[in-house]
């Protein structure tokens, strides 16, 4: 007699494009049984050159329809929806939330109890403080710089390209002028993609600052609140996608971004 698999929790992930997809490839070995719902809001991106009342009117469409959908937990896969739209998403939805500021920070601090921390991120999350916020209040020394350009070039694919490297190089150099920092915040869950090329970077500027990506440890986060054990069988995991523009685009490259087949993306009209 075929034994029935036990139920995993439906979890609803949210991001305006790819970025997102680097908090669900960590999430699938914390939490294998689970049915995602992955929305990546591509027709609205990037959320991090927009105003918070913008950004927090996107974010909580987005978070009202992964409700609807059936996600008993939420996780913003996005640093700018956080940090300018947290509280409005949590009072939008009656299901429990994840953010990846405070997990992000924590983590810097478990690496670094003391670290002068440098923040990576967007400029809209820059410009809100979150992060210098979150650190201040555990003891730690924040300077954010904003890297508008990097979203852009990561939405294109150009994980190891030329551009990518010089357009980082640049922001590393300007940000090593004003600091020398122990930790290396991933501010922007796009740019784990590049954690490579970040450390790789920092090492050629004589920096031997340690980097922390905002993506693992919301993972982490969210497994403890969602309360999955690891498993050890296949990833029964199961999959609905939904992007906001281009869904074949979203199909091949978050393919890659996820490291296995999206096999269908939908394509989803959240409006103007
Ligand atoms: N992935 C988003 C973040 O973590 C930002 C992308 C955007 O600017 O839309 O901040």
């Amino acid at each position: 007699m075929a034994v029935e698999q036990p139920k995993g929790p439906t979890i609803g992930v949210f991001d305006s494009g790819f970025g997102g997809l680097t908090v669900l490839r960590e999430l699938l070995p914390l939490i294998p049984n689970a049915h995602y719902i992955y929305l990546g809001d591509t027709a609205r991106l990037p959320y991090g050159s927009k105003s918070q009342t913008t950004i927090a009117r996107y974010a909580v469409e987005s978070a009202r329809f992964l409700a609807d959908r059936g996600a008993d937990h939420l996780v913003i896969a996005c640093n700018t929806a956080t940090a300018l739209a947290l509280a409005e998403i949590e009072v939008s939805v009656t299901i429990p939330v994840t953010g990846v500021v405070e997990p992000a920070v924590a983590a810097a601090q478990l690496q670094h109890p003391n670290a002068k921390v440098l923040v990576l991120a967007t400029a809209a999350t820059v410009q809100s403080h979150a992060y210098k916020v979150h650190c201040a209040a555990r003891g730690l020394d924040a300077t954010e710089k904003a890297c508008p350009l990097l979203v852009p070039v990561i939405e294109e694919g150009w994980i190891d390209h030329p551009v990518t490297r010089q357009v980082l190089s640049i922001y590393l150099r300007e940000a090593l002028d004003a600091c020398s920092p122990d930790i290396v915040i991933l501010g922007c869950t796009h740019y784990p993609l590049i954690a490579p090329l970040v450390s790789q970077t920092l090492k050629e500027l004589g920096s031997t600052a340690e980097v922390v990506d905002s993506a693992s440890a919301t993972a982490r986060t969210a497994a403890l609140q969602i309360g999955s054990a690891p498993s050890a069988s296949k990833s029964p995991a199961t999959f609905e996608c939904y992007a906001t523009d281009s869904i074949e685009k979203f199909a091949r490259l978050g393919s890659d971004f996820l490291g296995q087949p999206i096999p269908r993306v939908e394509l989803l009209d959240l409006g103007g």
